[in-house]
Protein backbone atom coordinates (compact mmCIF):
# COMPACT_ATOMS: atom_id res chain seq x y z
CA UNK A 1 0.00 0.00 0.00
CA UNK A 2 1.17 3.56 -0.85
CA UNK A 3 1.15 5.97 1.78
CA UNK A 4 -0.66 9.19 0.23
CA UNK A 5 0.77 12.37 -0.46
CA UNK A 6 -0.14 15.46 0.55
CA UNK A 7 0.73 18.18 -1.46
CA UNK A 8 0.19 21.92 -0.62
CA UNK A 9 0.80 25.18 -2.18
CA UNK A 10 0.66 26.95 1.38
CA UNK A 11 4.01 29.04 1.67
CA UNK A 12 5.35 31.44 4.20
CA UNK A 13 5.46 34.65 3.01
CA UNK A 14 8.07 36.60 5.84
CA UNK A 15 6.03 35.61 8.83
CA UNK A 16 2.84 35.75 6.69
CA UNK A 17 1.30 32.18 5.69
CA UNK A 18 -0.84 31.63 3.06
CA UNK A 19 -2.57 29.16 1.18
CA UNK A 20 -1.56 29.47 -2.19
CA UNK A 21 1.29 32.17 -3.70
CA UNK A 22 -0.69 33.51 -5.64
CA UNK A 23 -1.71 37.27 -4.63
CA UNK A 24 -4.00 40.01 -6.04
CA UNK A 25 -1.26 43.21 -6.12
CA UNK A 26 -2.28 46.64 -4.92
CA UNK A 27 -4.56 48.46 -6.46
CA UNK A 28 -5.75 45.49 -9.02
CA UNK A 29 -8.41 44.43 -6.61
CA UNK A 30 -10.31 47.90 -6.12
CA UNK A 31 -12.54 48.34 -2.50
CA UNK A 32 -12.50 44.50 -2.78
CA UNK A 33 -16.13 44.26 -3.75
CA UNK A 34 -15.39 44.76 -7.70
CA UNK A 35 -14.14 40.77 -7.89
CA UNK A 36 -16.64 39.27 -6.27
CA UNK A 37 -18.05 36.63 -8.65
CA UNK A 38 -15.05 37.39 -11.31
CA UNK A 39 -12.19 35.37 -9.40
CA UNK A 40 -12.31 32.53 -6.97
CA UNK A 41 -10.66 34.09 -3.66
CA UNK A 42 -10.16 30.44 -2.46
CA UNK A 43 -7.74 30.40 -4.77
CA UNK A 44 -5.99 33.40 -3.88
CA UNK A 45 -3.47 33.16 -1.08
CA UNK A 46 -3.73 37.26 0.12
CA UNK A 47 -4.86 40.39 -1.50
CA UNK A 48 -3.08 43.51 -1.30
CA UNK A 49 -5.65 46.52 -0.58
CA UNK A 50 -5.09 49.80 -3.22
CA UNK A 51 -3.02 52.67 -1.50
CA UNK A 52 -4.57 54.16 1.87
CA UNK A 53 -3.29 57.25 2.53
CA UNK A 54 -3.89 59.53 5.65
CA UNK A 55 -5.91 61.77 4.20
CA UNK A 56 -8.35 60.99 1.34
CA UNK A 57 -7.26 61.64 -2.45
CA UNK A 58 -9.75 62.10 -5.60
CA UNK A 59 -6.88 60.35 -7.58
CA UNK A 60 -6.14 61.43 -11.92
CA UNK A 61 -8.58 62.88 -14.03
CA UNK A 62 -9.74 59.76 -16.72
CA UNK A 63 -8.63 58.17 -18.32
CA UNK A 64 -6.52 56.06 -15.79
CA UNK A 65 -5.82 53.50 -17.86
CA UNK A 66 -4.24 53.01 -21.28
CA UNK A 67 -3.74 49.67 -23.37
CA UNK A 68 -0.95 49.39 -25.62
CA UNK A 69 0.87 46.55 -27.33
CA UNK A 70 3.70 45.86 -24.15
CA UNK A 71 0.87 45.77 -21.28
CA UNK A 72 -1.19 48.62 -19.98
CA UNK A 73 -0.27 52.28 -18.42
CA UNK A 74 -1.73 53.54 -15.95
CA UNK A 75 -2.47 56.26 -13.37
CA UNK A 76 -4.91 56.10 -10.66
CA UNK A 77 -3.66 58.75 -8.45
CA UNK A 78 -3.84 56.36 -5.48
CA UNK A 79 -7.65 57.62 -5.49
CA UNK A 80 -8.66 56.00 -1.73
CA UNK A 81 -11.34 57.57 1.06
CA UNK A 82 -8.32 58.00 3.62
CA UNK A 83 -7.21 55.51 6.32
CA UNK A 84 -10.29 56.53 8.92
CA UNK A 85 -12.86 55.90 6.00
CA UNK A 86 -10.87 53.11 5.03
CA UNK A 87 -10.69 51.35 8.59
CA UNK A 88 -15.05 52.07 8.75
CA UNK A 89 -15.77 51.34 5.49
CA UNK A 90 -13.58 49.56 3.66
CA UNK A 91 -11.74 47.07 5.81
CA UNK A 92 -14.82 45.01 6.59
CA UNK A 93 -15.59 44.13 3.50
CA UNK A 94 -12.41 43.15 2.74
CA UNK A 95 -11.49 40.92 5.99
CA UNK A 96 -14.28 38.38 4.27
CA UNK A 97 -12.22 36.67 1.70
CA UNK A 98 -8.47 35.42 1.60
CA UNK A 99 -5.74 37.25 4.12
CA UNK A 100 -5.61 41.23 3.70
CA UNK A 101 -2.25 43.19 3.61
CA UNK A 102 -3.11 47.04 3.60
CA UNK A 103 -1.03 49.22 1.58
CA UNK A 104 -0.10 52.50 3.02
CA UNK A 105 1.49 55.62 1.36
CA UNK A 106 2.24 58.60 2.19
CA UNK A 107 5.16 61.55 1.38
CA UNK A 108 6.35 61.86 4.72
CA UNK A 109 7.94 59.66 7.61
CA UNK A 110 5.32 61.36 9.90
CA UNK A 111 2.58 59.83 7.31
CA UNK A 112 3.77 56.76 7.35
CA UNK A 113 3.74 56.50 11.46
CA UNK A 114 0.52 57.86 11.45
CA UNK A 115 -0.83 55.36 9.07
CA UNK A 116 0.69 52.27 10.81
CA UNK A 117 -0.54 53.72 14.09
CA UNK A 118 -3.93 53.48 12.95
CA UNK A 119 -3.60 50.05 11.21
CA UNK A 120 -1.87 48.77 14.83
CA UNK A 121 -4.26 46.41 16.32
CA UNK A 122 -6.82 45.96 13.85
CA UNK A 123 -8.70 42.39 13.02
CA UNK A 124 -8.23 41.37 9.78
CA UNK A 125 -5.16 42.54 8.69
CA UNK A 126 -2.24 39.92 7.84
CA UNK A 127 0.24 42.64 6.75
CA UNK A 128 1.29 45.91 5.85
CA UNK A 129 2.78 46.53 2.45
CA UNK A 130 4.65 49.65 2.10
CA UNK A 131 4.00 51.81 -0.70
CA UNK A 132 7.42 53.88 -1.99
CA UNK A 133 7.10 55.12 -5.33
CA UNK A 134 5.21 58.32 -4.37
CA UNK A 135 7.08 61.74 -4.36
CA UNK A 136 9.01 63.28 -1.37
CA UNK A 137 7.18 65.91 0.08
CA UNK A 138 9.37 66.35 3.00
CA UNK A 139 12.92 65.49 0.80
CA UNK A 140 10.93 67.19 -2.27
CA UNK A 141 12.35 64.59 -4.23
CA UNK A 142 10.20 62.72 -7.36
CA UNK A 143 9.83 59.10 -5.80
CA UNK A 144 10.64 58.60 -2.09
CA UNK A 145 11.70 55.39 -2.47
CA UNK A 146 14.39 55.98 -4.77
CA UNK A 147 16.42 56.66 -2.14
CA UNK A 148 18.30 54.21 0.47
CA UNK A 149 18.53 56.34 3.39
CA UNK A 150 14.49 57.07 2.49
CA UNK A 151 13.83 53.35 2.48
CA UNK A 152 15.76 52.66 5.28
CA UNK A 153 14.16 55.65 7.41
CA UNK A 154 10.15 54.78 6.53
CA UNK A 155 10.48 51.11 6.38
CA UNK A 156 12.41 50.89 10.22
CA UNK A 157 9.80 53.26 11.05
CA UNK A 158 7.08 51.39 9.82
CA UNK A 159 8.49 47.81 10.60
CA UNK A 160 9.22 48.48 14.28
CA UNK A 161 5.79 50.04 15.33
CA UNK A 162 3.94 47.55 12.96
CA UNK A 163 2.91 43.79 14.94
CA UNK A 164 2.29 42.11 11.17
CA UNK A 165 4.66 41.32 8.74
CA UNK A 166 5.66 44.21 6.39
CA UNK A 167 6.10 44.37 2.89
CA UNK A 168 8.26 47.13 1.31
CA UNK A 169 7.33 47.85 -2.37
CA UNK A 170 10.25 49.09 -4.04
CA UNK A 171 9.48 51.26 -7.20
CA UNK A 172 9.84 50.77 -10.55
CA UNK A 173 12.72 51.82 -13.08
CA UNK A 174 15.38 52.26 -10.64
CA UNK A 175 18.35 50.07 -8.95
CA UNK A 176 16.10 48.13 -6.94
CA UNK A 177 19.21 45.88 -5.57
CA UNK A 178 20.32 48.48 -2.85
CA UNK A 179 16.86 49.36 -2.44
CA UNK A 180 16.00 45.89 -1.74
CA UNK A 181 18.87 45.43 0.98
CA UNK A 182 18.08 48.79 2.59
CA UNK A 183 14.59 47.63 3.07
CA UNK A 184 15.77 44.14 4.14
CA UNK A 185 18.05 45.56 6.67
CA UNK A 186 15.11 48.04 8.23
CA UNK A 187 13.02 45.04 9.23
CA UNK A 188 10.90 44.14 5.70
CA UNK A 189 10.12 40.37 6.02
CA UNK A 190 9.04 40.13 2.30
CA UNK A 191 9.96 42.42 -0.54
CA UNK A 192 7.46 43.60 -3.16
CA UNK A 193 9.31 43.55 -6.80
CA UNK A 194 8.15 45.93 -8.47
CA UNK A 195 5.94 48.73 -8.60
CA UNK A 196 5.14 49.66 -12.29
CA UNK A 197 8.19 51.91 -14.16
CA UNK A 198 7.62 54.85 -15.22
CA UNK A 199 6.50 54.65 -19.18
CA UNK A 200 8.91 55.45 -21.75
CA UNK A 201 9.85 55.09 -25.71
CA UNK A 202 12.23 52.85 -26.89
CA UNK A 203 14.51 55.13 -29.33
CA UNK A 204 15.60 53.29 -31.80
CA UNK A 205 19.01 53.46 -30.65
CA UNK A 206 18.48 51.01 -28.41
CA UNK A 207 17.46 47.99 -31.57
CA UNK A 208 19.68 45.84 -30.86
CA UNK A 209 20.48 45.64 -27.51
CA UNK A 210 19.13 43.55 -25.15
CA UNK A 211 15.29 44.23 -24.78
CA UNK A 212 12.61 42.54 -22.41
CA UNK A 213 10.32 40.56 -23.99
CA UNK A 214 8.05 40.89 -21.54
CA UNK A 215 8.00 44.52 -21.57
CA UNK A 216 9.68 45.20 -24.39
CA UNK A 217 12.01 47.33 -22.47
CA UNK A 218 16.30 47.67 -22.36
CA UNK A 219 17.07 45.01 -19.88
CA UNK A 220 18.85 47.26 -17.42
CA UNK A 221 15.92 49.29 -16.60
CA UNK A 222 13.54 46.37 -16.40
CA UNK A 223 10.76 45.35 -14.08
CA UNK A 224 11.80 41.94 -15.18
CA UNK A 225 15.60 42.45 -13.56
CA UNK A 226 14.90 42.31 -9.77
CA UNK A 227 13.24 38.58 -9.57
CA UNK A 228 17.05 37.78 -11.30
CA UNK A 229 19.21 40.34 -9.80
CA UNK A 230 18.20 39.88 -5.95
CA UNK A 231 19.54 36.70 -5.48
CA UNK A 232 20.05 35.77 -1.69
CA UNK A 233 23.97 36.59 -3.21
CA UNK A 234 24.30 39.94 -1.43
CA UNK A 235 21.85 39.20 1.46
CA UNK A 236 24.34 35.86 2.23
CA UNK A 237 26.93 38.38 1.98
CA UNK A 238 26.23 39.91 5.46
CA UNK A 239 28.53 39.19 8.77
CA UNK A 240 26.42 36.14 10.54
CA UNK A 241 23.94 38.24 13.76
CA UNK A 242 23.83 41.24 11.53
CA UNK A 243 20.26 42.34 10.83
CA UNK A 244 20.54 41.43 7.73
CA UNK A 245 21.55 38.06 8.03
CA UNK A 246 18.49 37.78 9.84
CA UNK A 247 16.40 39.23 8.28
CA UNK A 248 17.68 37.18 4.84
CA UNK A 249 16.58 33.71 6.87
CA UNK A 250 13.35 35.05 6.56
CA UNK A 251 12.82 37.15 3.50
CA UNK A 252 11.26 35.70 0.76
CA UNK A 253 11.68 37.51 -2.88
CA UNK A 254 8.03 37.60 -4.37
CA UNK A 255 6.22 38.73 -7.89
CA UNK A 256 3.02 39.61 -7.93
CA UNK A 257 0.55 37.84 -10.53
CA UNK A 258 -2.08 40.28 -10.95
CA UNK A 259 -5.53 38.68 -12.19
C1 LIG B 1 -5.29 49.79 -12.17
C2 LIG B 1 -4.09 49.64 -11.30
C3 LIG B 1 -4.11 50.22 -10.04
C4 LIG B 1 -3.01 50.09 -9.19
N1 LIG B 1 -3.04 50.65 -7.94
C5 LIG B 1 -1.99 50.49 -7.12
C6 LIG B 1 -2.03 51.00 -5.80
O1 LIG B 1 -3.01 51.58 -5.33
N2 LIG B 1 -0.92 50.83 -5.03
C7 LIG B 1 0.20 50.17 -5.47
O2 LIG B 1 1.17 50.01 -4.72
N3 LIG B 1 0.25 49.66 -6.72
C8 LIG B 1 -0.82 49.80 -7.55
N4 LIG B 1 -0.77 49.25 -8.79
C9 LIG B 1 0.45 48.55 -9.23
C10 LIG B 1 0.33 47.06 -9.07
O3 LIG B 1 0.13 46.73 -7.70
C11 LIG B 1 1.60 46.36 -9.57
O4 LIG B 1 2.69 46.75 -8.77
C12 LIG B 1 1.90 46.74 -10.98
O5 LIG B 1 0.80 46.46 -11.81
C13 LIG B 1 3.16 46.01 -11.50
O6 LIG B 1 2.97 44.62 -11.50
P1 LIG B 1 2.97 43.82 -12.89
O7 LIG B 1 4.30 44.10 -13.51
O8 LIG B 1 2.74 42.41 -12.50
O9 LIG B 1 1.82 44.40 -13.68
C14 LIG B 1 -1.87 49.37 -9.64
C15 LIG B 1 -1.86 48.79 -10.91
C16 LIG B 1 -2.94 48.93 -11.73
C17 LIG B 1 -2.89 48.31 -13.08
Amino acid sequence: MTASIRRSLSVDLGGLPIATPVMIAAGCAGTGKELGGLVETRRVGAVVTRTITVEPRQGSAPPRIVETPSGIVWSTGLQNPGVDVFLLTELPEWTKGPPVIVSIGGGSLEEYVRLTGALQGRAGIAGIEVHLSGPDEEMQRPVLGAHVDRVTEIVGAVARMSLVPVLAKIPGGVDVVPLAIAAARAGATCLTLTDSPPVWGVRPAAQGRRICPVHRCPGRRCPCRPASHISPSPLRSAPPGSPTASARTRIRVCRRVDI
